[in-house]
């Protein structure tokens, strides 16, 4: 157990650092945040300031190095979470990194094997799993009464909450649209309700139906449509190994009716239920029955809850809350969407072969 109050660094100080990190490490205990990084020094000079932070740079590699630092939190755009993680998983320092927590399932295989030899914590910021009606289905679920889960029906789509900074719409920097921006959270939901089964197969789509042209405005203002090299639409279908199957729908921009649809309904042979609105259907001595699960009291917000979680991780020398396996199998299917898009093909995963740290082929 590490009894002294714990010290983090944080590298990238955008929006969801400054809007729900900080209030997180600020509420847990004996927590402090003493380093910030950003490679934007007017960013990162303003964050320092408001924040009360004395030590600051632009290099992350220079932060890592920081011998008081135990944890690195890092939110930078998703393509630079790969060497962020390294260099601080390198440097000794436990790390939880925002989600996707990378585009890629090599880099999260290379994150795995860098934690593992570091013998240090790695989590995936996924916060859904924190929220209060998460907690609640979890609990329902684990309990049994579901069954075992056949179908999932996975959604994350709006119909016009397109995010505009570059950090999400340029591929260079996010990786993908909103199959890794908002699907991530959905899916990863869905499969640890499910307790985590292999994905086998994969085929998928990618397809930008609006983003390019000016059909549906985006309730967060325009884009820069030159700059927009991600998919608006994506949609996958998963086989699992235990002959489960998925289908997954993101989109930012579509015509529905609702806002946003995030959400997960997952068929059990005992019973349904639907995340997070609660709602389960089942039939008990012949009888169709209805019901609604509420959510769990008292949490805090999820970010603070996710942050909790990690830091008492670090503290009691725990596994990590959400490991390395449970993500590389998350990014594996919305890869495989991806790669299915590319080549118009089915993507086989060798789901058995999905963990952490793969070994390695005999010579
Ligand atoms: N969990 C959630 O609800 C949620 C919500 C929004 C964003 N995110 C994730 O958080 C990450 C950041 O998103 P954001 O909205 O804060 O973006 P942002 O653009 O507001 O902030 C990113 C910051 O990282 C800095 N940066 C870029 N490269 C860097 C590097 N190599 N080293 C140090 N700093 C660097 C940028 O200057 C910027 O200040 C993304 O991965 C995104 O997917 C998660």
């Amino acid at each position: 157990m590490i009894k002294k109050p714990l010290k983090i660094g944080i590298i990238g100080a955008g929006g969801i650092m400054r809007g729900v990190h900080m209030p997180g490490w600020k509420a847990a205990e004996d927590c402090e945040v003493v380093a910030v990084c950003d490679t934007n020094r007017e960013v990162m000079e303003r964050f320092a300031a408001d924040f009360g932070i004395k030590q600051t740079c632009t290099d992350f590699t220079e932060l890592v190095q920081l011998p008081e630092l135990d944890i690195i939190d890092i939110a930078t755009p998703n393509r630079f979470h790969t060497p962020a993680v390294l260099a601080a998983l390198e440097a000794g320092k436990h790390v939880l990194c925002e989600k996707p927590l990378a585009v890629t399932t090599a880099e999260v295989r290379e994150m795995g094997e860098a934690a593992r030899k570091a013998g240090r914590l790695l989590m995936t910021a996924q916060h859904h799993r924190y929220g209060a009606p998460a907690v609640a289905l979890k609990r329902w679920v684990d309990s049994g009464a579901l069954g075992e889960v056949y179908y999932a029906r996975v959604h994350a789509t709006r119909r016009n909450w397109l995010p505009t900074p570059p950090t999400f719409i340029a591929e260079e920097l996010a990786g993908g649209g909103p199959c890794m921006d908002i699907g991530v959270h959905a899916l990863d939901t869905a499969l640890w309700l499910m307790g985590f089964p292999n994905p086998v197969r994969v085929t998928g789509t990618r397809l930008t139906n609006f983003a390019k042209g000016d059909t549906i405005p985006g309730a967060w203002g325009e884009w820069d449509r030159k700059k927009f090299t991600v998919e608006d639409f994506a949609s996958g279908f998963v086989h699992f190994s235990n002959g489960a199957t998925m289908v997954i729908e993101c989109s930012w921009l579509q015509h529905q009716h609702e806002d946003e649809d995030f959400s997960a309904r997952l068929f059990g042979k005992k019973a349904s239920v639907q995340w997070p609105a609660g709602d389960f259907s089942t039939t008990v001595a012949r009888t169709l029955l209805d019901g609604n699960i509420k959510p769990v009291g008292g949490l805090r917000p999820p970010h603070s809850e996710e942050i909790a979680a990690f830091a008492d991780a670090v503290r009691h020398n725990k596994p990590s809350p959400i490991p390395v396996a449970e993500t590389l199998k998350v990014i594996a299917i919305l890869e495989g969407i991806y790669e299915s898009a590319r080549t118009g093909r089915e993507v086989l995963l060798r789901g058995d072969d999905l963990q952490v740290p793969v070994k390695k082929a005999k010579k």
